[in-house]
């Protein structure tokens, strides 16, 4: 027997284990002052590339004023509890019809935070009868869904359509079996790599096998699509997703997020979703605040042709300087490059000390051994000019990581 404590403290986890050394400045980093381009980190400006806040609603003033004065008017506390019993109001309605309406859904349903929210409506829309068959990469909250998922599941390699079908036969012989039903999850937007599911491939699979298709669109709600519905209005394929998901945690800048779909499917979800069931509702200035959020991402088109002004001359200008940015399809732009996890903060350190450009850097295991990743979220905040003097700026670490420069085979202290 051992103290729980005891082994807590003896094995911190493996993000855990690094808070010593990284804690401040590699994780937990604070960025202070107004939501842009340029922040504030230890007291210094940086110029930021790790928010995704890509339609730069964040800071915009309607959206401020909104904010305001939905929080003077009925203060963070209302409505008082769950949907269900008490906390129901006229604004979560009208946000969720006008959610639907946009996504060209017959409805949806509020969530209060988009990771819980897809977490349990997997939870409740199968039981040990079903199959659920998903894309290797999806995010953690649909693999949290999946731990909770009493039958099986069935992956396929990411964006392997190949194995996807084998695995909807696998799947198809089981159902006939067990009497259940088929759910696939994907994602619109994949987070990290930047790619798209296969929506349309996977939706032309319906002609062969019969299943329902739920698709994670946290990062392609506001940023894709023509109207910015979304990677589905992107693909041609909206009316082939059965469930969709999106967050106000991206381009809504905000937080909370929603599940839209058929009305009986979002009535069942109303009545057996136990996160939503099971804890109080979205406080009122949220709810006004993404009202707001949405009249201005269908309304003010400029927001999303600026997000993709920038995203275009930031991928081509890293492409055309030789940067090897993977597979994207999306704003969401990574940077591979090679070396060693002690070299990847010395990188970054220099980056942030030298350059004063704050992005995100991803290492082993999220990306193989010996490849560091840096993410870069364009925004419509960001200029021409922030686009040039980044890429200027990570030739030069590019040729100093080359000369091994960052190779001091210690991570620096902070
Ligand atoms: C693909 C994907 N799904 C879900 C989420 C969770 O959304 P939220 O931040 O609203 O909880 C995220 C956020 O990182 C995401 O990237």
């Amino acid at each position: 027997m051992i103290d729980l404590f005891e082994k807590l403290k003896k094995n911190r986890g493996p993000l855990g284990e690094h808070a010593k050394d990284a804690h401040g400045y590699f994780t937990f980093p604070k960025l202070e002052g107004e939501i842009s381009n340029k922040m504030i980190f230890r007291g210094k400006e940086k110029l930021v590339w790790s928010l995704n806040n890509y339609l730069g609603l964040a800071n915009h003033p309607e959206v401020r004023k909104a904010d305001a004065e939905a929080a003077a008017q009925f203060g963070m506390a209302l409505p008082m509890g769950a949907r269900m019993m008490s906390g129901n109001s006229n604004q979560h309605e009208q946000l969720e019809q006008e959610l639907a309406a946009f996504l060209g859904k017959e409805d949806s349903i509020l969530v209060n935070f988009g990771y819980q929210g897809m977490v349990s409506a997997i939870d409740a829309l199968v039981d040990r009868h079903d199959v659920i068959v998903y894309d290797a990469e999806a995010h953690a909250c649909i693999i949290d869904g999946l731990r909770l998922h009493m039958g099986k599941r069935f992956v396929y390699p990411h964006n392997d359509m190949t194995s996807l079908e084998k695995q909807l036969e696998r799947a198809t012989k089981l159902v006939n079996e067990t009497g259940g039903a088929i759910l696939v999850i994907t994602e619109g937007v994949f987070g990290m790599s930047g790619d798209q599911g296969k929506l349309r491939e996977i939706v032309a699979m319906k002609n062969k096998f019969h299943f329902r298709l739920f698709v994670d669109d946290a990062h392609g709600f506001g940023t894709m699509g023509k109207t910015g519905a979304g990677t589905g209005e992107e693909q041609n394929v909206q009316d082939g997703i059965d469930i969709y998901f999106g967050t106000f945690a991206k381009s809504m800048a905000s937080i909370g997020g929603f599940i839209a779909s058929d009305a009986q499917v979002v009535e069942y979800l109303r009545y057996n979703m136990r996160s939503q069931i099971f804890a109080k509702a979205l406080p009122m200035p949220l709810v006004i605040g993404a009202l707001k959020r949405l009249e201005l991402l269908r309304s003010q088109p400029e927001l999303k042709n600026k997000l993709w002004e920038i995203t275009n001359a930031l991928q081509n200008g890293l492409r055309k300087e030789g940067f090897e940015i993977g597979n994207t399809q999306s704003c969401v732009t990574p940077v591979f490059l090679n070396g060693t996890i002690p070299e990847a903060t010395n990188l970054i350190f220099d980056l942030r000390e030298n350059y004063d450009i704050f992005c995100s850097m991803v290492v082993y295991p999220v990306v193989p051994k010996g490849i560091i990743m840096l993410r870069l979220i364009p925004t419509a905040t960001h200029t021409i000019e922030d686009v040039n003097y980044t890429i200027e700026s990570f030739k030069k670490i590019k040729i100093n990581l080359a000369a091994g420069k960052y190779d001091v085979n210690k991570i620096v202290s902070i």
